[in-house]
């Protein structure tokens, strides 16, 4: 029987889209491996979203490719459905391309390739109704689920490429979501996250299974029935600003296991760039849409992105990002150097941002958020959190690793046959990224 190894890169939708694949083709009878010199057919799921991220997919598929055991390879995800059959011209070691409405066909597509076929190309649409039922049977991990809500995007930011590679914003039925999330409750899933390119305009064409929920949007109904399970943990990512309405910290506030963390991309601080980026909001929008989160009962968590470097920022906008994130006293903060993505209306703007100057504003915007986040990891020092155990450390072998419900990585002393558990750690000390403490 041949064997199948896939490589996942990107985001968790990708991570989730792999489990998928992996569940679909050991249903077909194909073994997986994790090896790569065993593998007959290596599968890399690929992501779009900056440039270094597509140039790592051709780099691979020539490490892949100076094996000795020459597996087929074959391309899946967001570079798949943007490239389709020109990836055939530039890798010609590449035997298929699925794109990523093709999960359901994989089993076939193997099946075509192994008897010999080449360029197998699908960048057809998703098999609706197929796909949203999987229920993967090879998660990520034992203790922790992602469930894709809703997939794609309707925004069309300027810069940004999802909405070519993922369509249309698709809305799992709620009933769906509903019955997984208690199936994973009963396989002794601790935590699971509600995922998606925008998980608060979730919009499904029926609300089967939400109508005893009240609250003004669909999404905030969701949360409401998904905390209704019992799921100890429930967490969401990623929000989106113009859809943040202050029923999500409501819903928060009324259900415990609904997690203190938000994480809700800002991207500039500056009105004129975000207008150019066409975020379709302005600074004091944002401001707006984060108050019910600062000034909740709940200790919540509020995290961001940030692009440093789109065309056309001066050093004044840049300072007003800056600004903004001293303003915002973020948890966590992602900073990207705008990257160019062909096809998207932002790389025809002529005023680019020098490569220099995009990495020195990115080491400035970091060191400032380092600061901030120091002063915030330090105040977790002597109290107690709750961590879900998920593993042992990889720094230290005596050490455990989880996360709290405001999604910090906390690191302590303890027993492996903890992992999969939900304990209390007092913090003793913080470190740039993580907590260190002590099991209570
Ligand atoms: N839907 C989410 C973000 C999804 S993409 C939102 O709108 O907030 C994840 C992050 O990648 C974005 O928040 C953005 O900061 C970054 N990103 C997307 N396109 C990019 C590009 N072309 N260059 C640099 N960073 C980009
Ligand atoms: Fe990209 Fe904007 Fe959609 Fe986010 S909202 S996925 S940044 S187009
Ligand atoms: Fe990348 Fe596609 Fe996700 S471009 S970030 S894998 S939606």
């Amino acid at each position: 029987m041949s064997k199948i190894l896939v490589e996942t890169y990107g985001c968790q939708m990708n991570v989730s889209d792999s489990e998928k694949i992996i569940s679909k083709l050991r249903g077909s009878g194909y073994d997986i491996t994790a090896t790569p010199e065993e593998a007959d057919v290596i599968i890399i799921n690929t992501c779009s979203i900056r440039s270094k991220a597509e140039h790592k997919v051709y780099s691979r598929i020539g490490e892949i490719t100076q094996t000795s055991k020459r597996p087929l390879v074959g391309l899946m995800g967001c570079v798949a459905q943007l490239e389709g059959d020109r990836i055939f011209e530039h890798a010609s070691q590449v035997a298929f391309v699925v794109g990523t409405g093709g999960i359901s066909r994989i089993s076939q597509v193997v099946e075509r390739v192994l008897n010999g076929e080449k360029n197998v190309l699908d960048i057809e649409e998703r098999a609706e109704e197929e796909d949203w039922d999987i229920s993967p049977l090879e998660r990520h991990s034992k203790y922790v689920a992602f469930i894709p809500i809703i997939e794609g995007c309707n925004k069309f930011c300027t810069y940004c490429i999802v909405p070519y590679s993922r369509g249309r914003e698709k809305s799992r039925p709620a009933d769906e979501i509903i019955n997984e999330v208690l199936l994973l409750k009963a396989q002794g899933y601790k935590e699971i996250q509600l995922i998606g390119q925008n998980v608060n305009s979730y919009r499904p064409l029926t609300e089967r299974g939400l109508e005893q929920y009240s609250g003004a949007t669909s999404f905030s109904k969701l949360l409401r029935a998904v905390a209704a399970t019992d799921m100890p943990r429930i967490k969401f990512t990623t929000s989106f600003p113009r859809d943040f309405h202050s029923d999500i910290v409501a819903a928060i506030e009324e259900n415990d296991n609904l997690c203190n963390w938000v994480h809700l991309p800002v991207q500039s601080g500056n009105d004129r760039i975000l207008k150019s980026m066409r975020r379709g909001y302005k600074t004091a929008d944002y401001l707006r849409r984060i108050e019910p989160v600062l000034n909740s009962k709940r200790d919540i968590a509020l995290t961001s992105d940030v692009i440093v470097g789109f065309p056309g920022e001066s050093y004044q906008d840049f300072e007003d990002t800056l600004k903004l994130v001293e303003q915002c006293q973020f948890h966590g903060l992602y900073i990207f150097k705008y990257s160019q993505r062909n096809g998207t209306p932002a790389s025809n703007l002529s005023n680019d941002i020098p490569e220099d100057i995009k990495t020195s504003r990115f080491l400035n915007l970091e060191i400032l958020q380092r600061n901030i986040q120091k002063g915030i990891y330090e105040g977790y020092v002597g109290k107690s959190v709750s961590v879900l155990v998920e593993g042992l450390s990889a720094r230290s072998a005596d050490d455990l690793t989880g996360h709290t419900t405001c999604n910090k990585v906390v690191n302590f002393r303890g027993s492996s046959t903890l992992v999969g558990s939900i304990v209390n750690v007092g913090i003793s000390e913080a470190k740039t990224n993580s907590l260190y403490g002590t099991l209570k």
